[in-house]
């Protein structure tokens, strides 16, 4: 295929897909789409270590790198340095609320130990810039930023250096202000996808974002995200004026995902209605699957969600915890399980390869797009 995405990316089919998961991101660039690492999991040293994995195994196949440097910082946690002082200023009440949840579950820890402070990671200003100095040190095609305006190093830099950069944004009006910021690609993600997310749906938001950009003169591509999980969702979205498509979710149920055996069983037996847009995860808006923990914490008797990222200090160790408990034969700890994923859950019926998850949407693009042309004749 030849267009401007293409072109900027050195992608073959314009399929992006967003991973946590170092061989997803080589299985879809080597099969013609166009990997992504999320970075935001890792520390600087550790995302070092991953990106150099992936140029020993890429075959030279163009790939991109996505990290959080979130543009406005919550007053509440303004004034912290680092994630020692962060997880001081987590209160008890959090701490033991956290605690009784996971052990009305069978998984025992306590108030003390809920907060994991040591290291650098989760999404903070100084962990995204750390990484963004990293992924320019590796032969990327593309740097990605999300939550608010891509930050001016990441635009300068990567003009210097000739790698385009892409924001994602979830309205039209976000869409215009990264333009003037100078990205080089949109991701007009709508409200149905996993992770942070807005409200408007991808149906409506890539015709918007499209002729919003070209009414004010910007000649920017955009790429559709939320909810699909085809090649015939993505050719609907390039009909709507999309250059390609971005996603996440579909990748979760391939075989090479980070993803426990819990989840992807949840996955497959999940309907489009079981996700649920909460903070409680990060502390920002995200999409994830509804479990007990969304229910207690959304709930009344609920502390209320943390600040971004001091929330995900509590979560995201609690999470580790609730999938051991599950590996260790913990049945009801099952019921917590939950990761960021879409609506586009419910279409999930099986476990694929990433090779052939890529493989499939190619043919049904191509499908699509033939069927489509056939109505004309
Ligand atoms: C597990 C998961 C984690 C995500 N984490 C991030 C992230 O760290 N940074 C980011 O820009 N987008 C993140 N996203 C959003 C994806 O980049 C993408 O826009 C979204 O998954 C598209 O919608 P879909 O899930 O319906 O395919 C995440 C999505 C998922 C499913």
């Amino acid at each position: 295929m030849d267009n401007a995405v293409c072109r900027l990316t050195g992608c073959e089919f314009p399929l992006f897909a967003f991973s946590h998961c170092r061989d997803v991101v080589v299985a879809v660039s080597k099969a013609g789409g166009f990997g992504v690492l999320g970075a935001t999991a890792f520390t600087p040293a550790r995302l070092e270590e991953e990106l150099t994995w992936i140029d020993e195994h890429i075959d030279g196949a163009p790939y991109g790198v996505d990290v959080l440097v979130p543009e406005v910082v919550d007053p509440r946690v303004a004034e912290f340095a680092d994630n020692r002082q962060r997880a001081e200023a987590i209160s008890p009440q959090h701490r033991a609320f956290t605690a009784n949840l996971l052990g009305e579950y069978g998984v025992a820890v306590r108030p003390e130990d809920v907060v994991r402070s040591e290291g650098t990671s989760g999404i903070t200003p100084e962990n995204g810039y750390a990484q963004m100095e990293v992924a320019f040190r590796h032969p990327i095609r593309l740097i990605a930023n999300a939550l608010g305006i891509a930050p001016a190093a990441m635009i300068a830099e990567g003009k210097r250096r000739g790698i385009p950069v892409a924001a994602l944004v979830g309205a039209k009006e976000h869409a215009l202000r990264q333009a003037a910021a100078g990205v080089d690609i949109i991701v007009a993600q709508g409200g149905e996808a996993g992770g942070h997310c807005g409200e408007v749906s991808t149906l409506v938001l890539i015709p918007e974002v499209v002729r919003a950009l070209k009414e004010t003169g910007q000649d920017i591509p955009v790429l559709a995200a939320g909810g699909i999980m085809t090649g015939a969702q993505m050719a609907a979205m390039m009909v709507a004026g999309a250059q390609g498509a971005w996603t996440g979710s579909v990748w979760l149920a391939t075989t090479e995902s980070e993803t426990s055996e819990a989840f992807r069983e949840k996955m497959v037996q999940a309907r489009s209605r079981d996700t649920v847009r909460s903070r409680s995860r990060t502390g920002k808006p995200a999409r994830q699957l509804k479990t007990a923990w969304h229910e207690a914490w959304d709930g009344e008797g609920s502390p209320g969600a943390l600040p971004m990222p001091l929330m995900g200090m509590v979560s995201e160790p609690a999470f580790q915890r609730i999938e051991n408990a599950v590996i260790n034969g913990n049945e009801q700890a099952r019921d917590l399980v939950s990761y960021f994923v879409g609506q586009g859950v419910g279409l999930v019926d099986q476990v694929r390869s990433a090779r052939g998850v890529v493989q499939d949407f190619r043919q049904e693009f191509a499908e699509s797009v033939l069927g489509l042309t056939a109505m004309l004749e």
